[in-house]
């Protein structure tokens, strides 16, 4: 099978195509705007593969998005590009609103109307994979607060949206234009919404990296607030694995939290 995977040269989207090139025989066409996020040297190990292609483009240009389905033609979608660092989302939110909502729509629209000059048995094997984030979700209670007689609580796939920041509000909006393209076009959508990812080739403004660099440097820790928040981290790998999992075997319509 075809996968084009958007924001293929960013961290979570270069574990995804490392994952399928060297594990599958499926082909892969990554679409990356290389924003300051972007790095093709995340690639290098499968760049040179045949089942490889890069196309340097913006998913909020439509002439683009369009000629890219007609020519690779893919069988699915990976959609991972994105604005993704809540800080930056504060100081700069209009980056995100135009890559996370226009941006979205955009390649909703062009994917589907590639979709539908698919034949029925294509049309219904398409699968356009939403990645999303479990900040939008909003917060949990911090477990000092809950009773510890008992369970923790843990967000659903139920859980009502709650964002909290830019960054989560942009990407809340995405979800939404992608389950609604399915309830009004019955176009093959799936959301994934992940806790925070850490491991190779994280951009090193994020907590994790840039905790370790500091502390190598010897240079002070950078802590938020009073340093009494609590994250979930997944590893990027294991996400990459669990990402193809629910791409090739989840169904339509559906939505996985995975953390
Ligand atoms: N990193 C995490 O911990 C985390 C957690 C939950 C969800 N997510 C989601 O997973 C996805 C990938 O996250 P990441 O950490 O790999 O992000 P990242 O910032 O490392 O990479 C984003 C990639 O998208 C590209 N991009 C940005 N704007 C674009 C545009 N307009 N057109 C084409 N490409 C564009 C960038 O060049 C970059 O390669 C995002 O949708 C993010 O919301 C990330």
């Amino acid at each position: 099978m075809k996968i084009l995977v958007t924001g293929g040269a960013g961290f979570i989207g270069s574990a995804v195509v490392r994952h399928i090139i060297k594990n599958t025989q499926d082909e892969v066409v990554n679409v990356d705007k290389l924003t300051y996020a972007g790095n093709l040297e995340s690639l290098v190990e499968v760049s040179d593969n045949v089942r490889y292609a890069f196309e340097h483009a913006d998913i909020c240009d439509k002439e683009a998005m369009e000629r890219i389905f007609a020519e690779h033609k893919p069988d699915a979608v990976m959609h991972l590009a994105a604005e993704s660092h809540v800080d930056r989302s504060i100081t700069g939110p209009a980056a995100f609103i135009e890559t996370n909502i226009v941006g979205t729509y955009v390649l909703l629209e062009a994917a589907r109307a590639y979709w539908s000059g698919l034949n029925e048995a294509e049309k219904s094997s398409f699968r356009f994979h939403h990645i999303s984030t479990d900040e939008v979700y909003g917060d949990l209670p911090h477990p000092d607060e809950h009773p510890a007689s008992a369970e923790l609580p843990l967000f659903t796939e139920k859980t009502a949206y709650a964002p909290s920041s830019p960054y989560s509000a942009s990407k809340a909006s995405s979800d939404h234009l992608v389950r609604a393209w399915l309830r009004t076009y019955g176009f093959p959508t799936i959301v994934t919404n992940c806790s925070n990812n850490y491991g190779p080739f994280h951009f090193p403004e994020k907590l994790i990296p840039l905790v370790i660099l500091n502390a190598l440097d010897g240079k002070a820790l950078p802590i938020y607030g009073k340093g009494d928040q609590i994250r979930d981290w997944l590893y990027v790998e294991d996400h990459a694995r669990a990402l193809y999992t629910v791409m090739t075997k989840g169904k339509p319509g559906e939505t996985y939290n995975i953390g």
